[in-house]
């Protein structure tokens, strides 16, 4: 197993592997770019079937941040770190201290924060011994109110490229995943006049949403067929797939998820059928952006003039009526024009 072998591999600049046998502790940290400044990147705690697993995840997360954080416009680079391994099992004070020290080795070039597996109250153990961690309550608060904040500016502009209006008001949205950020979300374009259908696996987020919201609801397996102007996936990832691309009835896809696309036959079918996607990590980037403040106090991080957040966060619009712009022009699908764009913007 090597990096340099993996398909993944697109010329990172530090792949860092970590052991520690007394905690069972076995972690990767995987470094993409630092072309804008110190990479950040999310601890995924998962039990991978493989070594080659977890190193093919973090190398490819990591990348993804580099576009993410770029077309954020922040002043970071991509990384991501996994450690391999069932967090119920094994995961402890230890193992997260040894992993803190671990970060420490590596210095001021990666900062790290939640993901899946990993809690607040994990990260909160590691800044017991690694000041490399960011993300908690000493930062901008509760990222998933940033990531609703960020999307709802997303949402604008598929509005008004689709339906050349930029207000909520009758606008029918569906919103698969009613947790920290479909919650939220769904109360801010409630707020703002639109039409909600739902659907959760969780029957009180379901119950909540229809009391307070008056939201209709579905399944979750036939939500993305819903009857709306705009498909909000806020749940997992994955859940576009060819056959859900083609069953789709919105005009427009946009949501909070991560790595909506299964595959790129997915994408080429919603351009194919006319529904606008909205690149995942670009409108749901309102949780890293909002990590920026917190960046600056990373030790060897200097604060730079930028805006204060909720303006940082109102660009997420331009960034994607950009992208929009782009593809039309070129005529290529706004997941390939932002990851272009991405490139473009770390110098490769
Ligand atoms: P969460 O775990 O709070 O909520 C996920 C919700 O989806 C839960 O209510 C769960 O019951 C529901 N769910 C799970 N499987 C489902 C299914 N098959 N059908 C319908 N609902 C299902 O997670 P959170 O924080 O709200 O994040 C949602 C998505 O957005 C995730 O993909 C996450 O990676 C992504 N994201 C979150 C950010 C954040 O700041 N929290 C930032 C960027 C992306």
């Amino acid at each position: 197993m090597s990096p340099w072998t993996s398909a993944e591999f697109d010329a990172h600049e530090q792949v860092c592997h970590f052991t520690d046998k007394r905690s069972g502790l076995q972690a990767i940290v995987a470094i993409h770019s630092t072309a804008r400044g110190a990479a950040v990147g999310g601890t995924r705690f998962k039990a991978y079937p493989s070594a080659e697993h977890a190193l093919d995840d973090a190398l490819r997360l990591s990348r993804a941040m580099s576009y993410k954080t770029a077309l954020a416009d922040m002043p970071a680079g991509g990384g991501k770190a996994v450690i391999w391994g069932d967090p119920a099992r094994i995961k402890s004070k230890a193992l997260l201290h040894a992993y803190g020290d671990f970060l420490n080795r590596i210095g001021t070039v990666f900062v790290t924060g939640q993901d899946v597996g990993m809690t607040a109250a994990d990260i909160e153990t590691i800044r017991e011994v690694s000041p490399f961690v960011g993300g908690t309550a000493t930062g901008a608060g509760d990222t998933a109110i940033h990531t609703a904040d960020g999307l709802i500016h997303g949402l604008k502009a598929v509005l008004e490229r689709k339906f050349g209006r930029s207000d909520f008001d009758g606008v029918r949205l569906a919103i698969q995943g009613l947790g920290a950020v479909g919650m939220d979300l769904a109360a801010k374009l409630h707020a703002q006049g639109a039409r909600l259908v739902v659907a959760d696996i969780d029957d009180a987020a379901v119950r909540k949403a229809v009391g307070i919201f008056g939201a209709i609801v579905l399944k979750s397996e036939d939500i993305h067929r819903a009857e709306v102007d705009i498909f909000s996936p806020c749940a997992l990832g994955g859940g576009l797939t060819p056959q859900s691309a083609a069953e789709i009835r919105a005009a427009a896809v946009a949501g909070s998820a991560n790595n909506q696309l299964a595959s790129a036959e997915a994408g080429e079918i919603l351009a194919r059928r006319g529904i606008l996607y909205a690149p995942d990590y670009v409108v749901n980037a309102g949780g890293v952006i909002s990590s920026l403040e917190e960046y600056f106090t990373i030790p060897g991080r200097q604060a730079s003039e930028a805006p204060p957040l909720q303006q940082r966060l109102a660009r997420i619009h331009a960034r994607l009526a950009e992208i929009f712009d782009r593809s039309e022009i070129e005529g290529t699908r706004p997941e390939i024009t932002a990851e272009t764009m991405g490139k473009e913007l770390i110098g490769r």
